[in-house]
This record gives C-alpha cells, sequence and structure tokens, in this order.
C-alpha cells in the first residue's frame, strides 16, 4: 500500500529497518501495550508527557458482588424526588443541545446562597458569580489552566490527591507544604505564601483526613495572600465546615470549588460549581467555551435547579449523616479507634494496635464491607469510611468488632 503526502510517495507500512530507532524514554504503561503494536508505541505517537503521567485512581467500584460500599464518600440517599421529576421531565428536550451557560443552574444555586447565607446589597449573588461544571473535578482541571500556567502552585502535603496529578497533566509547578502531626494545618507558614507561590488549593474539610478550617481562618489566608489566588475546595463544606461563598465579592482572590456529587446524592449525573468574583468567573467561561460549549449537558443543569431547589430533602439527608457520623465515631472511639473529629461524610481512622490498618481493610473487603485505604506516607495507618445508612454503619460496626475479637 502506499500513501501520498507532501508530493512524496511513501511504502506503508515502512519496511523493516527503513526507520530509525526512537530514542530511549523512560518506561511506561503505554509501552506494554499488547500483542502486535507494542513496538515503541509511545515514542512514535504518544507524547513524553502522557507518557509519564500518573492517572488518579479512584476508589474502587466493583462489580463482583453487592458491598456495603463506604470507599468514595458517595451520598447513601437516593436523589430528591423532585430532582427525579426534573430529569424525567428534561428527557423531552433531548434533541437540543443544552444552554451553553447553564444559567438556570447558575441562578437556583445564587438564590440557595443569597437565602442560606442571608446575603444582600453587596454581598448578594447573582449568575455572573457561578460556574457549572461537569463535576467538580472538571472544574478543578480548568482551574490549572485558567490561572496557573506557568506558575507555582501550593498545596498540603495530605490532601485530595487528584492535586497533583492535575499539576503534571498541566505542566504546573507545585510547593506541596506538610500539615502538623495531627493533620492540621500550620496557618503561620501560610501568612504569607512564599514570594514565588502564584496560589493555594485548600480543601476545606480537608479530604481524607475530614478536618476543617473555621472561616475566620480562611478569612486570615485571604487577607495575608491578597495577591495570591486561594481556591478553596468544599466539596465536603455541607457536612460541618463553614462556606465561604459569602466572602466572594469581599475578595476578589477567593475562588470556591463545590460538588452536588456529596451532599445533594449527584455523583452520577456529575455537577459541580465554582464559585468566585465575576472576574474569575468569566476567565473560566472563557477556557471552558475554548475547550468544549457544553460540559453541562440539560439533565446535569435540570437536576442541578431541582437538588437546590429542594432544600427541605438537602437538610433532612444531610443532618441524618452527621448524625450517624457522630454515632459512629463514639462506638470506634469505644473500640480503641483513633478518629479524628470530622466535617465531612466520612471519617479517617486509626485502628487499635492489635490491627494494621491494611489488614482490616483486607479483613473487612473479604466480608463484604468497602472502605479506602490509601498506602501513602503519614496514612498508611489509617482507613477513611464513608459515612452510609445507619444500617450500613451498623454492619460496618459489627463487622470490625468480629475482626478485632477474632485478633485478640
Ligand atoms: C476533595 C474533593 N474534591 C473534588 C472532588 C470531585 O467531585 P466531583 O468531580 O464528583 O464533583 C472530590 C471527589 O471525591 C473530592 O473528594
Amino acid at each position: 500500500m502506499t500513501r501520498k503526502s507532501a508530493g512524496i510517495i511513501r511504502a506503508f507500512p515502512p519496511e523493516a529497518g527503513s526507520e530509525k530507532d526512537s530514542p530511549e524514554l523512560p518506561v511506561c504503561i503505554h509501552c506494554v501495550a499488547v500483542g502486535r503494536f507494542e513496538r515503541n508505541l509511545m515514542t512514535r505517537f504518544i507524547s513524553e508527557l502522557a507518557g509519564t503521567l500518573v492517572p488518579y485512581v479512584p476508589g474502587e467500584q466493583p462489580k463482583d458482588k453487592k458491598y456495603v460500599k463506604l470507599n468514595t464518600n458517595e451520598n447513601p440517599y437516593p436523589p430528591s424526588p423532585a430532582v427525579l421529576r426534573a430529569i424525567r421531565k428534561e428527557t423531552e428536550n433531548l434533541r437540543l443541545y443544552p444552554d451553553p451557560d447553564a444559567d438556570a443552574a447558575r441562578e437556583a444555586a445564587a438564590a440557595y446562597y443569597n437565602e442560606s447565607l442571608s446575603l444582600d446589597g453587596d454581598a448578594a449573588l447573582d449568575r455572573g458569580n457561578f460556574f457549572i461544571g461537569n463535576g467538580s473535578d472538571e472544574i478543578l482541571a480548568f482551574i490549572y489552566p485558567t490561572f496557573f500556567k506557568g506558575k507555582k502552585l501550593a498545596f498540603p502535603d495530605i490532601t485530595y490527591s487528584f492535586y497533583p496529578v492535575y499539576a503534571a497533566l498541566f505542566e504546573v509547578d507545585c510547593e506541596i507544604f506538610p500539615l502538623k502531626e495531627d493533620f492540621s494545618m500550620d496557618l503561620e507558614t501560610l501568612m504569607p505564601l512564599p514570594a514565588d507561590v502564584a496560589g493555594m488549593l485548600l480543601c476545606n474539610p480537608n479530604a481524607p483526613t475530614g478536618r476543617a478550617l473555621e472561616l475566620a481562618e480562611i478569612r486570615r489566608i485571604l487577607e495575608a495572600n491578597r495577591e495570591r489566588l486561594i481556591v478553596v475546595d468544599e466539596a465536603y463544606v455541607d457536612f460541618g465546615a463553614e462556606t465561604a461563598a459569602g466572602l466572594v465579592n469581599e475578595y476578589d482572590n477567593l475562588l470556591i470549588t463545590q460538588t452536588l456529587s456529596k451532599s445533594r446524592q449527584l455523583a452520577g449525573i456529575r455537577s459541580g460549581l465554582a464559585i468566585g468574583c465575576h472576574e474569575l468567573i468569566q476567565a473560566l467561561d472563557t477556557v471552558k467555551n475554548s475547550f468544549n460549549s457544553y460540559t453541562a449537558d440539560r439533565l446535569a443543569i435540570a437536576a442541578t435547579v431541582a437538588a437546590f431547589e429542594d432544600r427541605d430533602y438537602f437538610h433532612s439527608t444531610r443532618n441524618t449523616i452527621i448524625e450517624t457520623r457522630d454515632h459512629v465515631t463514639a462506638e470506634l472511639r469505644r473500640m480503641d479507634f483513633d478518629v479524628i473529629e470530622s466535617s465531612a461524610n466520612f471519617i479517617f481512622v486509626k485502628p487499635p494496635a492489635m490491627i494494621r490498618a491494611e489488614q482490616l481493610f483486607t479483613e473487612l473487603r473479604n466480608r463484604g464491607v468497602l472502605v479506602r485505604y490509601f498506602n501513602k506516607p503519614r496514612i498508611s495507618d489509617r482507613l477513611r469510611v464513608t459515612i452510609g445508612t445507619p444500617e450500613q454503619m451498623k454492619t460496618f460496626l459489627a463487622t470490625v468488632r468480629e475482626i478485632l475479637e477474632e485478633c485478640s
């Protein structure tokens, strides 16, 4: 077979030995491709960047059997009936593209925050303060090139493990600062951040520890770093921390990300938001519209509106999760677990000396209970346990008790 390219006729595929060997590059998973394509695949087509990426690994979504699934911080309750009705109704419009600005969702979020935080006057939020994305992970992915390209970004050593992955993908330098021994933040080291740092990612409450900063502490960080962008990831804020949403018209260096995956039961629909001053949101819009006009689809927009409108369902499910968390925390402490005080829908626990965290993880998994174990420095002696329904947590506690009894 021949191919014509720029007037030159070449044999295709080239005869063996007719091309120069590619230079040696680091071994990566792409080089171990299967079958007849394995030779130098990376050097032929795949960029050096893609070849060196180490992707984020989300919590397991097992298919082998039914587990008590406490490993990915999903909400154990179904979406509100109003959300399901809104999704069903919106299916009638699926032949039409969605609103690229997702205005209905922006307005519903603004109305929710103005009411719940009693914002008015200059502090009141409007649609221009909100950006809607395909989950907050996607919004974080937009934040890197929009604000930190060619700059340096700071975040703690123990935090959401997607942050360093995006830094590698978007080639943003990182300044990683250690949390204290008890996983709290050493605020004085951030007042201000080092001169060459352009901004900071602050997960509040932090994952996987569940520890939260108070609003007054966020304000101090913002004040001390007026020339740096402080991004507060509030994925779990509704379970016990204070949102900084009421500060975005006061601080142009504050950008918040939130998700509907946790407190609003919509992990499967993919919807998240960013909250910031108009200028920051416009910058995100520009980058989003240079990538894909329709990151939020019709069903996600309809679900987001209904989820923000159904305040009662949100409050009652959120409160039940908080009550369940407090009960499980007390029960585990009674069994000599070290449990960090959590403001999230998960707890980060260190088992008693008789069993290692990894062993407990495996034993729980073998008995049908899935939690999350991170084999990483400083946290390999802990497990992260998502708070499920009271029934699920009863099973979890009974299974833990059984395992500990077998160890003693
Ligand atoms: C801290 C944190 N931020 C952001 C996300 C992303 O949420 P989503 O993309 O589902 O909105 C997660 C998901 O687990 C998270 O733990």
